[in-house]
């Protein structure tokens, strides 16, 4: 389903964006790849290229919503857009400045809105099509330290659910995937900042490889799935996240606690 499609994939040079392009060249796909650094698409390019993929990269901040239309329109019709460009930066609420609030909002949310805007009206003209957001499973349980990433998150899920209802009739996929920790150059950052109470929670969970995220994302366009969960603890709680929250809360406020 894959073989000449257009697909755009923001956040395309790094972690679970260059995962899923790997997996979608290797099914002929043709990628377009979206972040800000010459350097890192320079390389991920070459590397796809090696395999006889056809690949196309343009250095933008997707919180720029004119650079990101204008990028768009002259990539021309997009069969598949996975909006994967994103930040975290855990902290304390007491002690996180509001630039990072803001950040989180500006690049997680609006640079989730930009691109979908730019795509979907082609779209819908056609009939076709599949969107695609990275949100996080932040945005299924509230969690220490996540007060700035994690409503940032939650925005994406709500647009993504809206847009679900609202393009389903058009013929038009939405999906809208929740990783829990992921091993890539973000959540290395991300460790920079965590306080101790953070690494108490997510501490006792595995961080899954980019790669399970990846073919997450490419089943889930396949199988058309609103919901992608690449492991067992996030389908649990994207779908019984209501009935779990009380008990996780006091599980998790015993850890943070100690910590
Ligand atoms: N890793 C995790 O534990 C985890 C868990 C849940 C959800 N997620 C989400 O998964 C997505 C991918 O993250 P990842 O872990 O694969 O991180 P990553 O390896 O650091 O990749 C992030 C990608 O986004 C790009 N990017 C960041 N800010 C951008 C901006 N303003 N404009 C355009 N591109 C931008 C980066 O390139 P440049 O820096 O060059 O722009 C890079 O290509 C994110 O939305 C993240 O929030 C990650």
């Amino acid at each position: 389903m894959f073989s000449g499609r257009h697909v755009i994939i923001t956040g395309g040079s790094s972690g679970i964006g260059l995962e899923t392009a790997r997996l979608l060249t290797a099914r002929g796909a043709r990628v377009s790849l979206l972040a800000r650094g010459a350097a890192r698409l320079k390389a991920a390019a070459e590397e796809l290229r090696a395999t006889g993929a056809s690949v196309d990269t343009r250095p933008v901040d997707v919180a720029d919503p004119v650079a990101v239309k204008e990028v768009l329109d002259d990539l021309g019709p997009c069969d598949v857009l996975i909006s994967c460009a994103g930040l975290a930066r855990p902290g304390r609420f007491l002690e996180l400045p509001d630039e990072v609030f803001r950040e989180m909002v500006e690049v997680d949310y609006f640079g989730t809105l930009h691109v979908v805007k730019a795509v979907v009206p082609a779209m819908v003209a056609r009939g076709s099509g599949s969107v695609v957001a990275v949100s996080s499973a932040t945005a299924l349980l509230g969690v220490y330290g996540y007060s700035a990433y994690g409503p940032a998150k939650i925005a994406v899920r709500g647009l993504m659910e809206s847009l679900r209802a609202e393009l389903k009739p058009h013929g038009v996929h939405v999906g809208v995937v929740f990783p829990p920790d992921v091993d890539t150059p973000q959540l290395a950052e991300e460790n920079r900042f965590k306080p101790a109470e953070t690494f108490a929670i997510s501490g006792t969970v595995k961080p899954i490889k980019a790669s399970v995220v990846a073919r997450a994302i490419v089943k889930g366009i396949e199988k058309q799935r609103f919901l992608i969960c690449p492991d067992l603890t996030t389908k649990m709680l994207a779908r019984f996240g209501g009935v779990l929250a009380p008990v996780l809360n006091r599980y998790f406020d015993g850890k943070i606690a100690r910590a």
